[in-house]
């Protein structure tokens, strides 16, 4: 009985257990990160998070002919297309993935509070600015090739998602950082904080999920790529592959940090 309990505490906590505690409860260390338990939930939520990352640069630089400042495509016909890939990039590797790495700071992260809320806030400033340089690169690639601005539901979510962003980080700033509010205030606020951050988060990743559909519609109308072509495919497995990771994000803001 006694080391099953153990073993429930060390999974349940929101740091990983020293390899002794390990070996104590009788389970190998690398098997730690296939159980549901909170630890795991993280490490998939950074895996799933990079993996998006990489593929999405992988889709722009490999299909889409790169970014404006390292394109590799010389015969590309229309240059201003690169300009538009720099949008998914900054929305899903300047916005999503360091939005996410800074919720998971707080129980991921070994270190004092104040370290932690530190870091935690200077990210989601970073992706704060990634996401608006993000949405200027969209309006300038429609400025540049003359079409209208805000006619889609997903240009919608995008300014809706950043503008509530923008919102909730000097809030929480002054609550929590600088002038600070009381004590009582601080943690009254704490779980409006945490579910208005969680669900911007999910604005967010529904936003690119609409940007990919968007994206993938213009060049299959276009008749640029296949129904089936391996681009779609390949796009369409990011686009649920963000779906896993922000499950993910979700649960491990959730778990319950100890038994
Ligand atoms: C828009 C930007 C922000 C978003 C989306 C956001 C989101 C979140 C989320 C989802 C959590 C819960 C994490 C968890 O339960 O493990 C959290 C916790 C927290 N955040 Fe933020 N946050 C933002 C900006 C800020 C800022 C600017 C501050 C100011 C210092 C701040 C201070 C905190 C604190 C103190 C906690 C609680 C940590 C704990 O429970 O120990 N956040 N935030
Ligand atoms: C959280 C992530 C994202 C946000 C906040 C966002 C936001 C926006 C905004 C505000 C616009 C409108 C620009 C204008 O009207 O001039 C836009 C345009 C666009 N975005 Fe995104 N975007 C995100 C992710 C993505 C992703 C991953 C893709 C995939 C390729 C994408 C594809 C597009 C396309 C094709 C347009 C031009 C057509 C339109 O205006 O709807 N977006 N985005």
């Amino acid at each position: 009985m006694r080391p099953h309990l153990h073993r429930l505490h060390v999974e349940s906590s929101g740091t990983p257990p020293s390899r002794g505690a390990v070996t104590k409860s009788g389970g190998a260390w690398s098997q730690l990160w296939w159980r549901p338990s909170l630890p795991a939930t993280h490490f998939w939520a950074h895996c799933t998070g990079m993996l998006c990352s990489v593929f999405v640069m992988v889709w722009v630089l490999r299909f889409r002919g790169g970014l404006p400042f390292i394109a590799h495509i010389p015969s590309l016909a229309d240059r201003t297309d690169l300009i538009f890939n720099a949008h998914p990039v900054l929305m899903v590797v300047g916005y999503i993935f360091l939005s996410t790495e800074a919720i998971l700071v707080h129980r991921g992260m070994h270190g004092t509070k104040s370290n932690k809320k530190a870091i935690h806030f200077t990210i989601q400033g970073v992706a704060f600015w990634m996401a608006a340089l993000g949405i200027w690169t969209a309006l300038l690639f429609h400025k540049t090739i003359g079409i209208s601005n805000f006619y889609s539901l997903h240009s919608w979510f995008g300014i809706l998602t950043v503008f509530l962003f923008g919102i909730q980080w000097i809030c929480s700033y002054m609550i929590y950082w600088y002038p600070g509010a009381s004590a009582k205030t601080r943690a009254a606020v704490l779980p409006w904080h945490t579910s208005i951050g969680l669900l911007v988060h999910c604005t967010a990743l529904l936003t690119a999920e609409m940007g990919l559909l968007e994206k993938l519609t213009f060049l299959m109308v276009n008749k640029v790529i296949g129904r089936f072509s391996f681009e779609a495919v390949f796009v369409n497995s990011v686009g649920l592959l963000l779906l896993v990771h922000g499950g993910l994000v979700i649960l491990a803001c959730v778990l319950p940090r100890s038994s």
